[in-house]
């Protein structure tokens, strides 16, 4: 399953760089993925956020907004030019909020328990879906939820649903995401520990 797509995501060397940064992080991308509206409902004032793969910190930034000071915000990447982009922007009203955290090769390494965790054209280039979810799901809090998002032109149905079949195998369940331009949303609810 998410291993057939695997194959591809490693002959394509699939992790975006950082010298790409400008196409992830530019006025049109925050108009076409409003984060307040994809995130409508599912990010609230207090709770505590991970951001994996959050490259240079696009919903890192505006998730920090939504929590508020009561809330937290780790963004995590496995590049350090990535988390430096997101260090960059930290300013007075969201470096309390956000904290940075480096990811290793396959382990993303967070200790502490989150209500939400955001995979934002992320989980195409992971090494492993099924080691990376279930991780994930050790990180979230009882209830908790992921909000999968992938990009159509990188990830066609199929092999959506294969990431959805590996998600319910480990006991996830999964409801209908957000409506995203140009892309695929699920979102996985813990059932079962
Ligand atoms: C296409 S970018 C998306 C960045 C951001 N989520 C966004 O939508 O703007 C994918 C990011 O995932 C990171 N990444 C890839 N594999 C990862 C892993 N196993 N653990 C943590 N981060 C990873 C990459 O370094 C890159 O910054």
């Amino acid at each position: 399953m998410a291993e057939k797509h695997q194959k591809g995501f490693l002959l394509f060397n699939r992790v975006c760089p950082v010298g790409l940064t400008w196409v992830l992080d530019n006025f049109f991308r925050r108009w076409i993925h409003n984060p307040r509206k994809i995130f409508n409902g599912l990010v609230k004032e207090g709770m505590t956020v991970l951001d994996v793969g959050c490259g240079p910190g696009v919903f890192s930034i505006a998730m920090a907004d939504m929590v508020g000071k009561s809330g937290k915000v780790i963004a995590a990447d496995l590049q350090d030019g990535m988390l430096e982009k997101v260090k960059s922007k930290l300013n007075e009203s969201n470096k309390a909020i956000i904290k940075l955290h480096k990811c290793g090769e396959d382990k993303i390494g967070v200790n502490e328990k989150v209500d939400f965790v955001l995979v934002f054209y992320v989980l195409h280039e992971v090494p492993s879906q099924e080691g990376f979810l279930r991780e994930i799901k050790s990180i979230l809090k009882p209830g908790g939820l992921i909000l999968i998002i992938e990009p159509n032109f990188h990830v066609g149905k199929k092999a959506f649903e294969e990431s959805i079949a590996t998600a319910i195998s480990m006991g996830f369940k999964c409801e209908k995401g957000p409506k995203v331009f140009g892309s695929r949303a699920i979102i996985l609810r813990v059932l079962s520990f």
